[in-house]
């Protein structure tokens, strides 16, 4: 009998400790995501995003990829990396097609994880944090540039960015059209990997943050700033 507990009680610390190595990056409790401010989509899962501009409009599609960087940053960066750009921990989640084929691959494996021979390699997210974290998530991911052009264009932002920071000092002479309109250019040749039609680069955010001011000017620097450090 005490045996049988003792052995019992060391398989459950071999299991734990076989969990903690396959994870390998600490706690793994999965963080609650705050979801005020989107469309709640009910107890039903969806098997198709809700979340994207042609279904929802771009308010509701811009509040999911703000909260769902959060959500991602907190639940899913440490294995599939920051910016949802493999280290190779991970599966890179940017090729998920962004339509219900990919959708449908994306939700089974949030709901339920991954597991391998007994390893956990991928906890469930389901319960914990819902299905508005979930699309909120998604539609994050399917959002990220192609770093390969984000490369590309790094000399030309941060030439822009330089403009515009002493703009947010001195405007005289500022051409805000010419900028914003080149930043929109910019934006628009920047695509996602998954298909998207609109990629979350910083420079479709600095193109829609610029609008004469000289506040606007500094908020589109500093977005332009943090886009090309966290870029390399
Ligand atoms: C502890 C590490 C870990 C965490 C945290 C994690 N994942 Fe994963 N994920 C994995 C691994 C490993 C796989 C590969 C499983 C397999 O072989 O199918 C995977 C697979 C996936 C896939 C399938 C990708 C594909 O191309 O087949 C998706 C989608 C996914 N994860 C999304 C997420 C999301 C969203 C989060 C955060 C809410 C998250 N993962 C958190 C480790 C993790």
């Amino acid at each position: 009998m005490r045996k049988a507990t003792m052995k019992a009680m060391l398989a459950a610390g071999a299991v734990f400790m076989a969990t903690g190595a396959a994870y390998g990056h600490g706690d793994v409790n999965p963080q609650p995501v705050d979801t005020a401010g989107l469309p709640e989509t009910g107890e039903e899962w969806l098997t198709e995003n809700p979340y994207r501009a042609e279904t929802a409009g771009e308010e509701v599609w811009l509040k999911a990829v703000e909260i769902g960087a959060s959500g991602y940053n907190q639940n899913c960066a440490r294995c599939h990396g920051l910016e949802a750009v493999s280290g190779g921990l991970a599966p890179d989640v940017r090729m998920l097609e962004a339509e219900e084929y990919g959708d449908e691959w994306y939700v089974e494996r949030f709901r339920e994880g991954y597991t391998q021979n007994g390893i956990t390699k991928m906890p469930a997210f389901g319960e914990l944090l819902g299905q508005d974290a979930a699309w909120a998530i998604r539609t994050y991911i399917e959002t990220r540039p192609d770093t390969e052009t984000m490369d590309e264009l790094s000399d030309e932002l941060k030439a822009l960015r330089d403009t515009l920071a002493g703009y947010a000092e001195d405007d005289s002479g500022a051409d805000y059209e010419a900028l914003k309109t080149r930043l929109a250019e910019m934006a628009a040749g920047i695509e996602t990997l998954s298909g998207a039609p609109v990629a979350d680069s910083v420079a479709f955010r600095a193109a829609n943050l610029i609008d004469g001011s000289k506040a606007a000017y500094k908020s589109a620097a500093e977005t332009l700033t943090v886009g090309l450090s966290a870029a390399k």
